[in-house]
C-alpha cells in the first residue's frame, strides 16, 4: 500500500538525515525542508546511497511562512511532519537568544498554523532531556519535574512543548508526539551519513573523534570532581539510528490513530548512564585508537548526571535502543575516517 508523504524539517541535519533513511526504508515518501545553516546538500547524496531513493528537497527557512505555504502547495498530501529544524548550540543560545527564540519558535508556530488547513494529521517534535534540568532523581521518567531552563536553547524546548499542548488543547485537528532525546551519538553503520558540526565541535563525541584523528590536540574533560563514581558527568548516550527508528513508530501512531491521546510524550534513551571518562574508555576499547585527553575545570551550566527511564517508550511504542555503546563508538569512528577519506576533515 502506498504510504503517505512525510515532511521532515531539518532533514539534512544530523538526526534528521538518519530519520529520513529510516522513513524511506519503511516506505514513506519524504520531502525535506532545510536552510542548510548547519548541513549541506551532499547529505542528500549520502541518503540516496543508503536507501537508493533521493528525497525531495526544498532549500528554505521554516521561519518563512510563504516558503512553507508554497511547499504545501507543491507537495500535496503531506500527512505527517517531523520537526527537527532548530538551532541547538547551548552556548550560542546564551549569546544570541533572539536568534534562538525566533528560529525555534517561529518554525514551530508556522508549522502548527499550516497543519490544519493542509490536512496534516500529526507532528513529531524533537525535544530534549534538557527539560529535566538537574534531576532530583535518576533515571528520569516523563513525569519527572520540568526544571527552569538553564539556557535560551533549553527554554525554546520547554516553550515549544507548551505551545504544542496549548494548540492541541484548543481543538486543533491534529496530534503530536513529543520525543525527549537524551544524548544522540554515532553515525549510520554505512558511514554514508553522520554528524558534521560547523567549526570547533561543542559536543563530546565529535570532539573526541576529531581528537583521535589528530584534528584537535587534546580532548578537555570538563570536571572530575562531580558526585559520580569517577567524578566526570554522566549522560545517557543513545545511538542515532536507534533514535531515528523511534520517529518512524511515532509517525505511524499518529497516522493510524493508534492512541486516543492527542499528545504523547516519550523519553528516548537507553536507560544506562555513562560518564565522560567511561565514554573515552569505550571509544579506546572498541576502536583501539587512543584519545589524548586532560581534565580541566567544569563547564558552566553542565548537568551532573541524567539518564532516562525509557520504559514508557519500550512498552507503548515497542521501541528499544538496541545498539551497544561499543558499536556506536565504532560507527562514530568509521564516519570520522570517511570524512578524512573524502578530504572533508
Ligand atoms: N564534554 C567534555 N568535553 C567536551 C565536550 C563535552 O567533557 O569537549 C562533556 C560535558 O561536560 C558533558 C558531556 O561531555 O558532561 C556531554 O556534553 P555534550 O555537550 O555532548 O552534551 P550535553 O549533555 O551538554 O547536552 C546538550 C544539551 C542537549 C542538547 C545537546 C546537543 O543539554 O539538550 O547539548 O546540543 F541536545
Amino acid at each position: 500500500m502506498k504510504k503517505d508523504r512525510i515532511l521532515v524539517t531539518g532533514g539534512t541535519g544530523y538526526i534528521g538525515s538518519h530519520t529520513v533513511v529510516e522513513l524511506q526504508k519503511a516506505g514513506y515518501p519524504v520531502v525535506i525542508i532545510d536552510n542548510l545553516s548547519n548541513s549541506n546538500r551532499e547529505v542528500l547524496d549520502g541518503i540516496e546511497r543508503i536507501s537508493g531513493i533521493r528525497p525531495d528537497f526544498v532549500e528554505a527557512d521554516c521561519t518563512d511562512l510563504n516558503a512553507l505555504k508554497k511547499l504545501f502547495a507543491d507537495y500535496p498530501g503531506i500527512k505527517g511532519i517531523i520537526n527537527f529544524a532548530a538551532s541547538k548550540a547551548v552556548g550560542e543560545s546564551v549569546e544570541k537568544p533572539i536568534l534562538y527564540y525566533r528560529n525555534n519558535l517561529n518554525t514551530l508556530l508556522n508549522l502548527l498554523d499550516l497543519m490544519g488547513p493542509n490536512g496534516v494529521k500529526g507532528i513529531v517534535f524533537s525535544s530534549s532531556c534538557t527539560v529535566y534540568g538537574e534531576p532530583d532523581q535518576n533515571p528520569v521518567t516523563e513525569q519527572s519535574p520540568i526544571k527552569k531552563a538553564t539556557s535560551p536553547y533549553g527554554n525554546t524546548k520547554q516553550i515549544s512543548e507548551e505551545i504544542i499542548t496549548d494548540v492541541i488543547t484548543s481543538g486543533a485537528p491534529f496530534k503530536s508526539v513529543i520525543l525527549r532525546y537524551f544524548n544522540p551519538i554515532g553515525a549510520h553503520p554505512s558511514a554514508e551519513i553522520g554528524e558534521l558540526p560547523n567549526g570547533v565541535p561543542q559536543n563530546l563525541v565529535p570532539y573526541l573523534t576529531q581528537t583521535a584523528m589528530g584534528i584537535r590536540k587534546e580532548l578537555s574533560v570538563f570536571g572530575d570532581d562531580y558526585n559520580t563514581p569517577d567524578g566526570s558527568c554522566i549522560r545517557d548516550y543513545i545511538n542515532v539510528v536507534d533514535l531515528a527508528k523511534a520517529h518512524v513508530i511515532a509517525v505511524e501512531r499518529m497516522l493510524n490513530d493508534a492512541s486516543e491521546d492527542k499528545i504523547e510524550i516519550f523519553n528516548l534513551g537507553t536507560g544506562l548512564g555513562t560518564s565522560v571518562l567511561g565514554l573515552i574508555d569505550a571509544f579506546e576499547r572498541s576502536t583501539g585508537v587512543k584519545v589524548p585527553h586532560k581534565i580541566v575545570g567544569r563547564r558552566a551550566g553542565d548537568i551532573e548526571k541524567v539518564w532516562a527511564d525509557p520504559s514508557h517508550a519500550n512498552n507503548v511504542l515497542g521501541w528499544k535502543a538496541e545498539t551497544s555503546l561499543d558499536d556506536t563508538m565504532r560507527s562514530a569512528w568509521a564516519w570520522q575516517l570517511k570524512l578524512r577519506e573524502r578530504g572533508i576533515m
